[in-house]
């Protein structure tokens, strides 16, 4: 498969990736497929907008640049202030910080606070994907991407509680989309952490098929180990596992996304034949690789998850920093064995004295 040229599509997509759920796959989505993107010869722009900043993490950048989304929302940096190059071609991250967490409060007196992050981005030129992860909240930080979006993922795991969240979600969805943004009408459900062999995941897999039909998109995440060791590692799975199945299917996804783009462009629809896949994929492979020589070294340096010992899961693991507790039980320890001390030596000194002082 060639990589498409940007110059045969018209307008860029907004994609945001959300779901006041957490912990439901929306950062490793946003940073895989806007990996995916960029290797797909995409320039890409992914933005933070979660205080939590895994996202900026997972592309390696530290939280406390100068600009990042914080100023982007608030108008006092442009796109290309806001943003950084990557090592990734093509592609280039808006970082979050903790300032996001007081977003709320001060757009509160702004004039038209849900369009900030529409008017900072209607201002930048030179990109083809703006790629959104949204906090696992429904403030002002989700409203602001959802306003904006021109494409929506809800990343959605097949549990039971999921199915009540994505009704959450989709309710929310729509209220932006009929009193913010009524041009937003490519809506997605992402089945991700998939694991066809358990019965009760697959049974909820099957209830949102039913009741969301063809708005539950037809590539599909699968949960995969190479996933957390990829976060651990605080890399995209694309260039910490490349033959993972997660990588599979970021880039299916990746390739997805591109085909609505080219379908609406040309209005022929975005062809894929099996030889051209196969050279696609190689070519893409031999990217990830060189990415890596690059990546794999800075990321040793980088905090990874310390594991927990499965032969005794609630033991505290040595490398984590003491906690209060222990730290005062030894002590005061040492400060009985010292007052023991104390208490000896002063019943020894009365004794000499009595000694001395006696007749
Ligand atoms: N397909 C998968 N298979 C296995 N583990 C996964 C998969 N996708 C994500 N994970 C893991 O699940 C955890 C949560 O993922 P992630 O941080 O992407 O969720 P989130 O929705 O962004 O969470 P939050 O709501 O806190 O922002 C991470 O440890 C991640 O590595
Ligand atoms: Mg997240």
């Amino acid at each position: 498969m060639e990589k498409i040229h940007t110059d045969d599509l018209t307008n860029r997509e907004i994609i945001v990736v959300f779901n006041q759920k957490g912990g439901v796959g929306k950062t490793t989505t946003a940073v895989n497929i806007s990996v995916c993107l960029s290797l797909l010869g995409m320039r890409t722009l992914l933005i933070d907008l979660d205080s939590q900043s895994n996202a900026t993490q997972c592309c390696g950048l530290q939280a406390d640049c100068q600009f990042g989304s914080y100023d982007l929302l608030m108008g006092t940096a442009t796109v290309e202030q806001a943003s950084r190059d990557t090592n990734i071609s093509g592609m280039r991250v808006c970082a979050a910080d903790d300032k996001l967490a007081g977003v709320d409060l001060e757009l509160a007196s702004a004039e038209r606070p849900q369009f900030k992050l529409s008017e900072a981005l209607a201002k930048e030129v030179g990109i083809d994907y703006v790629v959104i992860d949204c906090p696992p909240t429904l403030g002002m930080l989700p409203i602001n991407a959802l306003a904006s979006a021109t494409i929506v993922l809800i990343p959605v795991t097949p549990e039971p509680l999921s199915h009540a969240g994505l009704h959450r979600a989709w309710k929310h969805i729509m209220k932006v989309k009929s009193h913010l943004n009524n041009r937003l009408d490519k809506i997605g459900i992402l089945m991700t952490m998939v694991d066809d062999k358990d019965k009760t995941r697959s049974d909820v897999d099957r209830a949102i098929h039913a009741e969301f039909g063809t708005r539950v998109l037809p590539i599909r995440i699968s949960r995969d180990n190479a996933m957390m060791e990829a976060s651990g590692k605080n890399l995209p799975v694309v260039i910490s596992a490349p033959n993972s199945s997660g990588t599979r299917n970021y880039l299916d996804l990746a390739e997805l996304l591109i085909s609505w783009k080219s379908a609406s462009a040309d209005g022929k629809g975005y062809e894929r034949s099996e030889d051209q896949d196969i050279v696609g994929r190689a070519m893409i492979l031999d990217d990830i690789q060189k990415i890596r020589k690059i990546l794999l070294p800075m990321s040793e340096h980088q905090p990874i998850i310390v594991g927990i010992d499965p032969e005794n899961p609630w033991q505290e693991p040595a490398s984590l920093p003491r906690s209060p507790a222990s730290f005062n039980g030894r002590h005061a320890l040492i400060i009985a064995i010292c007052g023991i001390g104390l208490a000896i030596a002063a019943v020894f000194a009365n004794h000499m004295m009595h000694a001395v002082n006696l007749p």
